[in-house]
Parts: C-alpha cells; sequence; structure tokens
C-alpha cells in the first residue's frame, strides 16, 4: 500500500501529513517554531527554522507511520503565502529573515505607489490591491535595506521565493528554484490575464526579473527529492497556496462553492470557475489552481483569527492551552458589551487599513475574563461576517459555507459563526483540508487518484451549524461590532 505525504508549512507550526488513498489521515508530525517581532508590526521568520522544522517533521510522520520513503507515491506542498525569502543561489543561505504576510513595514511604499496613480494597474492585473500583505514590497524593502543585496540581484545571484519555492529548492538539494501559479499570484507581480511575471509591476516595485522562480501549475511532477534525504527518492507532485489547497481539500471544485480556514488568520474563497471576477467590495482576485485549465476564485483575507487564541493564551495568559476558551467563553452568556478587535497587524479584507490596531472596548468593574474569551471568540466570527457580506455584495450567492482548521472544532463559534452569517456552516470529517488539497494535487499528478470525481466522493459531513439567531438581533451585533472596528482604524498613524 502506498500513501501520500502533505507537508503544511504555516504561520506557526510546520506539519507534515500521510494520508490515505480515502483520505484519511495515518500520521500527523508538527512542530511550532519561532516567531520574531522585532517592532511593533514587523514580523520575521527564520527561513532556515521553517525548513529544519519541516523537513524534520516530514521525516517524523513517516517513520512515525511505520513507513519507509518507497511506500509514499508523492509529496504534495502547502504553505503560509506571502511570507517572502530571498537566498543567496550559490550558498543556499538566506540574505535576511524571512518577512512574513503579517509584517506591515511595507505599508509606506505601498502608500507612496498608490499616491502615484499605481492601484489601479496593479489591481487590474493581479487582482489584488497595493498592501503590506503582499510579497512585491517586502521584496522591494529587502534589496533596499540589506546591504549589497541589490547588486547582487542585478548580478543574478540571488533567487526569491515564497516558502513553496524556498521548501522545493531546498528538498530538491537546490536543484529547482519554480514557484506554483496560486503562490506567484499573491505578489503583487504576477499578471493574471497573461499567465507570467509582469514587466511593467516589476519596473514600478523595482525589482529585477532575475530574482524569480520559474512558475509551475498545481499539479505535475516537478522533480524528485534529493538523494539521501528520505532514504528514497520522492515525487515532489503538487504544489499551493494553503488556503488555495484547502479550497481545493473542501472539493469546492465548482463555481460558487466556498470555504472559510480558521488558522493563524481566516480565509474564505469562493470559486469563480474559469472566469477572472474582479471585486467592487475590496475582496483579492486570486488563482485558485492551474491543472488542466485555471480556476479562479475571490478571497476574503482576515490577518488574525487563531492568533488571536494565541495571544490569550501567551500575552494575556487567561488560558493554558487553545482550546481552554470555548469552556471559559461559556462561563458567562454573552460579552456583556464587550468588543474585541483583533488588529493587531492592521486589518485586511475588506477595510485594509495597515494603521488599525487591536482594540478592546465596552469594558466595565464587571468584566471578566470569560467575556473576553466570548469576545475574541465573535470576533473571529465577526470578522467573517464582514467578507461574507463583501462577497455577496460582489454576487456570490451562499447558501451554505464550508469551514476546516483548528479552530472549526469550537462549537460554540461555529454555531455563532452560523448564526452571524445567517447562513449553513458546513464542518466535514476531516478539517485538515488544507494539506489534504496539498494531497489531492499531488495524488493526481502521479495517478494515485484518477479524477476529482473520486475525491468528491471522499468529502463527508461532520455536522451543519444552521443559523439560529433573529433578522434584528443579528443586525444589532454587526452593528456594534462595526462601531468598534471604526475606533481601530488608523490608530498607529497618529
Ligand atoms: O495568506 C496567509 C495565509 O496563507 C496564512 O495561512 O494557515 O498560516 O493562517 P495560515
Amino acid at each position: 500500500m502506498s500513501y501520500i505525504l502533505a507537508l503544511d508549512q504555516g504561520t506557526t507550526s510546520s506539519r507534515a501529513i500521510v494520508f490515505d488513498a480515502k483520505g484519511r489521515i495515518k500520521k500527523i508530525a508538527q512542530k511550532e517554531f519561532r516567531q520574531i517581532f522585532p517592532q511593533p508590526g514587523w514580523v520575521e521568520h527564520e527561513a532556515r527554522d521553517i525548513w529544519s522544522t519541516q523537513v524534520g517533521v516530514a521525516q517524523e510522520a513517516i517513520t512515525g507511520a511505520g513507513l519507509r520513503a518507497s511506500d509514499i507515491a508523492a509529496i504534495g506542498i502547502t504553505n503560509q503565502r506571502e511570507t517572502t525569502v530571498i537566498w543567496d543561489r550559490a550558498t543556499g543561505q538566506p540574505i535576511h529573515n524571512a518577512i512574513v504576510w503579517q509584517d506591515r513595514r511595507t505599508a509606506g511604499i505601498c502608500d507612496a505607489l498608490r499616491a502615484a496613480g499605481h492601484e489601479a494597474v496593479f489591481q487590474h492585473k493581479t487582482g489584488l490591491l497595493l498592501d503590506a500583505y503582499f510579497s512585491g514590497t517586502k521584496i522591494r524593502w529587502l534589496l533596499d535595506n540589506v546591504d549589497g543585496a541589490r547588486a547582487k540581484a542585478e548580478r543574478g545571484e540571488l533567487a526569491f521565493g515564497t516558502i513553496d519555492s524556498w521548501l522545493v529548492w531546498n528538498l530538491t538539494g537546490g536543484e529547482l528554484h519554480i514557484t506554483d501559479a496560486s503562490n506567484a499570484g499573491r505578489t503583487l507581480l504576477y499578471n493574471l490575464h497573461t499567465g507570467d511575471w509582469d514587466d511593467e509591476l516589476l519596473g514600478l516595485l523595482d525589482i529585477p526579473r532575475s530574482l524569480l522562480p520559474e512558475v509551475r501549475s498545481n499539479s505535475e511532477v516537478y522533480g524528485t527529492t534529493a538523494e539521501g534525504l528520505f532514504g528514497a527518492r520522492i515525487p515532489i507532485a503538487g504544489m499551493a497556496g494553503d488556503q488555495q489547497a484547502a479550497t481545493f481539500g473542501q472539493v469546492c471544485h465548482t463555481r460558487g462553492m466556498a470555504k472559510n480556514t480558521y488558522g493563524t488568520g481566516c480565509f474564505m474563497l469562493m470559486n469563480t470557475g474559469g472566469e477572472i471576477v474582479p471585486s467592487a467590495n475590496k475582496l483579492l482576485t486570486t488563482l485558485a489552481w492551474q491543472r488542466d485549465t485555471t480556476t479562479y476564485a475571490l478571497e476574503g483575507s482576515v490577518f488574525v483569527a487563531g492568533a488571536l487564541v494565541q495571544w490569550l493564551r501567551d500575552g494575556l495568559g487567561i488560558i493554558r492551552s487553545s482550546g481552554e476558551i470555548e469552556a471559559l467563553a461559556a462561563t458567562v452568556p454573552d460579552t456583556d458589551g464587550v468588543c474585541l478587535v483583533p488588529a493587531f497587524v492592521g486589518l485586511g479584507a475588506p477595510h485594509w487599513d495597515a494603521y488599525a490596531r487591536g482594540t478592546l472596548i465596552g469594558l466595565t468593574r464587571g468584566t471578566t475574563k470569560g467575556h473576553i474569551a466570548r469576545a475574541a471568540l465573535e470576533a473571529i466570527a465577526f470578522q467573517s461576517a464582514d467578507v461574507l457580506e463583501a462577497m455577496q455584495r460582489d454576487g456570490g450567492d451562499l447558501k451554505e459555507l464550508r469551514v476546516d482548521g483548528g479552530a472549526s472544532a469550537n462549537n460554540l463559534m461555529m454555531q455563532f459563526q452560523a448564526d452571524i452569517l445567517g447562513v449553513s456552516v458546513v464542518r466535514p470529517t476531516v478539517t485538515e483540508t488544507t494539506a489534504l488539497g496539498a494531497a489531492y494535487l499531488a495524488g493526481l499528478a502521479v495517478g494515485y487518484w484518477a479524477d476529482t470525481e473520486e475525491l468528491r466522493a471522499l468529502w463527508q459531513v461532520d455536522r451543519v451549524f444552521e443559523p439560529a439567531m433573529s433578522d434584528d438581533e443579528r443586525a444589532g451585533r454587526l452593528a456594534t461590532w462595526r462601531k468598534a472596528v471604526e475606533r481601530s482604524k488608523g490608530w498607529a498613524d497618529v
């Protein structure tokens, strides 16, 4: 019997999951790694930590499952998107820490490009907005701020990659410098209409083309792991950004289907089929996956979701483990007027305010940690409600939302999510859909699974949460939330 290994390189941990032919989990290995906050609003990772934890958990998952490398039919890679690494092609060493997607240091570069009237061209060509979230301005910052980087880049000595590229480079012993179309689409440099890097955008950001990886599809055999890494060479056959992979893993394969993943952030994607649908409501137009044809999606990106629970644990210390939040929130019947806006790294969709900061409002002498925990769970759901509303205004007609990721296990939050969205929230039996999607993309490429029809038959419902809140109450709760959001805006700019 053979298996597929998915490498899921996330913002706070590296995970490896072995899947069987029924899409069931045989083994998971996971390791958190260091988050570096050099200044308020800045977030970095040590790229070597990313690689060492990722290869470590891959080895652990294979051996922990009682398998050998030769039992693995293919590897699929999925990753935190936009996080930017530049390394030296000769030594393979990064020239600086990776700048993480949440990092706000390039907000000023975005402001300047916007002031010069360039937002429309970026939006039209890439489907994205000018925000520090995306890789383009992070590359620019590295070239401008790391000693000698620009000159080296101009001589072709450096390589840029998002985390997929960084992992493939290392997995293949420096043989391949590639990315996939879904990750390329998050850089501000990739033109969705031509399917290639765009010289005009490269010029506006002052980035030499020689830095860039070759763009490949999401499901094909790119190469094999280097000799000696796992005992046998394993084909690397699928790659996708984590949110696109989750959409694929949720088998949202047809136009109009949508999923929401509760990870470090929270990302809602709706499949728009083969059509590049521009958003009139500040959502992103994103490439979902490229197999024989290209599928696109509309995306609402929320920057802080699970990271808020992590902050309650590590920053405030009001819970000892993330799992405790549900019980703590259940100690109170409601938030008693407390509202928590987790704009720790600004606000993403649909607000796009790089200068917003976290706000805890409505405190009284009666406020307890239970109220704060409950407000935190509600905040995660409220942010997704703002995104869903934008999606509906853009023409999405959602009847149900498929959910996944760690926090989708939280029943209290999922019920509140259904209540505040006013649509059914559907949780599948396997909520590791990000890794599953990467496994599917790799498995399809090597014939492990025959087609998407076969994958759709593997998807099963665990639980459906039906909305139970009255329209009046929903409207009232959303109005209070939006008032609090307004208070958080622009804070770091004053
Ligand atoms: O765009 C950022 C996203 O890919 C991060 O995902 O799973 O680490 O929240 P996650």
